[in-house]
């Protein structure tokens, strides 16, 4: 039978009913303290339909933030607010993934501890805002972070990777996507460095590749995934060789037995919908990457089920969708009409927008 978006997956030991991900999506609705309160867990558990959740970008550290109302994942406090999450989602017979987030260069001084630089591999700054208490706030050119600081970053990762399993979650996506810090050291356009971080695309992939290292002695391996947007610009990326640079990535990856490799299509940039898609399509990696791939970026019913059908994939994440449509695979079960999404409503705010997306009317059982 042809594989499609209900046909079940074993993901590792897990379960999935359908194939169908919540894309991480920043929400910037976190409450005191940057930790999840119950309506951040109410707008979890609406989406539990989905074979797997990947939770909104979460920082390690209060130096990896960029955006304000975003969530952590570094105190006690952050850590009993996830609980509610990942109880509420599990309560509704769901999986959730938590993603772990340090921007790099993309912050600015005032959401860093004692209103210092950001950091990043290089001191260049890019031409975007960071989001913070005052509004929106050009960024400021960073501070590359010395040899001797990396080890500190690593240890970031490993403790957020344990924190998210005290806050029981089902396992850990290493975001090095969208232009933020490990992305930033993977391309040559943000790492100039001429340590063994700089330089050779073997020396920008390393920060990656050590903090996968660090994740796995905590989760099993089928537990931890990893996201790449190797075709996106977002946050100022580029690179002189992106083919060589990301068919490198990803073959060092299929080492490590993941629970997936998570790709940003090339028809997207960050959050928004390119005119001409430009990039390295995913076929590129399914050659490469021998373990389970997701798919993001501009999906619909028939884009999803089509390139599963083709098995250029084996998961597909909807982010704006899903945003509007907390019941998104019934109503792709039911060929359901769906919610337009409000763009206005995507970051900050209240329920408005957030968990107040009307569901299907119960649909009469012939
Ligand atoms: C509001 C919003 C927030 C997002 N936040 C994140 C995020 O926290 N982490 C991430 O890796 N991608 C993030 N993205 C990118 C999405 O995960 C996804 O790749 C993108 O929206 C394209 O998928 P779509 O066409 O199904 O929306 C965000 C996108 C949107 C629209």
């Amino acid at each position: 039978m042809t594989v499609n978006l209900f046909s079940p997956f074993s993901l590792g030991s897990l379960s999935l009913p359908n194939r169908i991900v919540l894309a991480p999506l920043t929400r910037m609705r976190a409450g005191a303290g940057l930790a999840p309160v119950p309506l951040n867990a109410t707008y979890y558990a609406q989406r539990a339909g989905a074979g797997l959740i990947v939770s909104e970008a979460t920082q390690i550290s209060q130096q990896g933030q960029g955006y304000v109302n975003t969530p952590g994942i570094y105190s006690e406090e952050q850590i009993a607010g996830w609980r509610l999450v990942t109880d509420a989602v599990h309560e509704r017979g769901g999986r959730i993934f938590l993603q772990l987030w340090h921007v790099g260069r993309q912050s600015h001084p005032l959401l860093q501890p004692g209103g210092g630089l950001p950091v990043a591999p290089s001191a260049i700054v890019h031409e975007g805002v960071a989001i913070t208490q005052e509004g929106p706030k050009p960024l400021v050119v960073p501070r590359a972070l010395e040899t001797d600081e990396i080890p500190a970053i690593v240890e970031q990762y490993r403790q957020g990777a344990i924190n998210a399993q005290k806050a029981g979650f089902d396992g850990v996506e290493i975001h090095s996507a969208n232009g933020y810090l490990l992305d930033q050291f993977l391309h040559d356009g943000s790492n100039q460095r001429t340590d063994r971080y700089g330089g050779s695309i073997e020396n920008r992939a390393r920060l990656l590749l050590e903090v996968i290292e660090a994740v796995l002695p905590l989760w099993e391996s089928k537990r931890v995934g990893v996201r790449l947007s190797p075709s996106g610009s977002f946050g100022g990326m580029s690179d002189s060789d992106p083919q060589a640079l990301f068919t490198h990535v990803v073959a060092a990856l299929n080492s490590f037995d993941l629970a997936y490799l998570h790709l940003v299509e090339p028809r997207i940039d960050g959050n928004v919908t390119l005119d001409e898609p430009a990039g390295i399509p995913t076929p590129v990696f399914r050659e490469i990457y021998r373990g389970t791939i997701i798919s993001a970026g501009g999906h619909d019913k028939d884009s999803g089920n089509a390139m599963l059908a083709e098995g250029t994939a084996d998961l597909i994440a909807y982010g704006r969708l899903y945003i509007a449509n907390p019941d998104l695979p019934e109503r792709f079960r039911q060929g359901a009409p769906l919610n337009p999404y409000d763009r206005d409503t995507f970051y900050g705010g209240d329920e408005k927008g957030y968990t107040d997306y009307p569901f299907l009317e119960k649909v009469q059982s012939a």
